[in-house]
């Protein structure tokens, strides 16, 4: 499975490691460093098979190469995946970390990581202990799901004004679907810009602590709403589920919400405009190289925020104006840019 997992996949470089005290497979995949050194998220969880993690390695790592180019920042595409047997607690749970750094360290910078499901900023303080390439740890960039939430929040505005003419959430529905790091703080700020916010999510307790109207998770895809914002898991736009959709956009943080690449023409053909995932979610990355870079602070940071929406805006006049779909127009500018950096 590992070799035809590995020989499919378009990228540079894959680390692969057995990690025998903790049973669980490492893998840090650099898909590209055509930009710059090759940023990505950590993710530790229990898959079916170490083969699931990997896949899900290469594929996260590919969509990191189109995300960062999208975003027009110097950096390539990586992803890192901790395949554990268990999730690992107490001190098992530091001494993986510090051996993981430890990997980290030995590539010398051409990976360099931050959060991602299973991996907390007190996480990233531990592999910091051991790692120089680490970002979003609690000293500094702290959680990206707020930079996350407000580059999804200024898509939804650029997409609203492709559509209806004006970028004003007042009066708009918007269906918030999960509300973790990202999705609670962007149903709040929408609530905060006058939209009407629905919102679903498998956990109840979080629809009520939300004070917002709830939508059941079974039926949430089919709530007449103007914006369908997916921010739980990806996936959830399909041949079965996109003609059960009563929105006129979807936009939101989930990554690979596409099942298949024939899902942006199915949603074309129904007249919803997708925001390519990869360019509305992109805040976390623009605010951990932001902080910690760029030293930027509060007021720089929103106005590079506010830059997802501007080329989230461009990419729809651009996408109208040639009969593409958006997914296509982002696909062209993603091979623009590599190919302006000899990739
Ligand atoms: P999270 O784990 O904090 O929250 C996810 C929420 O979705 C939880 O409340 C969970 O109960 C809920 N959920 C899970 N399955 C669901 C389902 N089938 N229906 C409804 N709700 C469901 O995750 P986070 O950080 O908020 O991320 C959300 C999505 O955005 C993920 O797909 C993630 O990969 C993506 N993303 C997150 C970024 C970040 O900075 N946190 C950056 C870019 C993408």
């Amino acid at each position: 499975m590992f070799e035809d997992l590995l020989r499919a996949w378009d990228g540079e470089h894959a680390v692969v490691r057995y990690d025998a005290p903790s049973g669980a497979w490492i893998f840090a995949c650099l898909h590209s460093t055509a930009l710059g050194p090759a940023g990505g998220g950590t993710r530790m969880r229990v898959y079916p098979t170490p083969a699931d993690g990997l896949a899900d390695a290469l594929r996260l790592s590919a969509a990191m190469t189109q995300k960062m180019a999208a975003a027009g920042v110097e950096r390539g595409g990586g992803k890192a995946v901790l395949a554990v047997p268990a999730l690992p607690e107490g001190e098992a749970r530091r001494t993986l970390l510090h051996r993981y750094g430890e990997l980290v360290t030995s590539l010398g910078g051409s990976f360099r990581t931050a959060g991602d499901m299973n991996i907390s900023p007190a996480d990233l303080d531990v592999v910091a202990e051991r790692c120089p390439w680490v970002y979003g740890t609690t000293g500094r960039g702290g959680d990206s799901g707020r930079g996350t939430a407000r580059g999804v929040l200024h898509g939804i505005r650029a997409a609203v004004e492709h559509v209806f003419g004006s970028p004003d959430l007042a009066g708009r529905t918007v269906l918030v679907q999960g509300l973790g790091a990202v999705g609670a703080p962007l149903a709040r700020a929408l609530a905060e810009d006058g939209a009407e916010v629905l919102v679903t999510d498998v956990d109840e307790a979080r629809v009520a602590a939300s004070g917002l109207e709830g939508v059941s998770a079974a039926d949430a895809l089919g709530a007449e709403c103007d914006i369908y914002a997916p921010c739980a898991v990806g996936g959830t736009l399909s041949a079965e589920t996109i003609p059960l959709l009563r929105c006129r956009i979807v936009a939101g943080s989930a990554n690979n919400q596409l099942a298949a690449p024939e899902d942006a023409d199915r949603l074309h053909e129904r007249g919803i405009l997708y925001a390519p995932d990869y360019v509305v979610n992109a805040g976390g990355v623009v605010q951990l190289i932001g902080l910690e870079d760029e030293g930027w602070d509060e007021t720089e940071l929103e106005r590079g925020l506010a830059r997802i929406g501007d080329s989230l805006r461009e990419l729809l006049a651009e996408a109208a104006a040639e009969g593409i779909t958006p997914v296509a127009a982002a696909e062209r500018l993603v091979a623009r840019r590599l190919a302006d950096a000899g990739a």
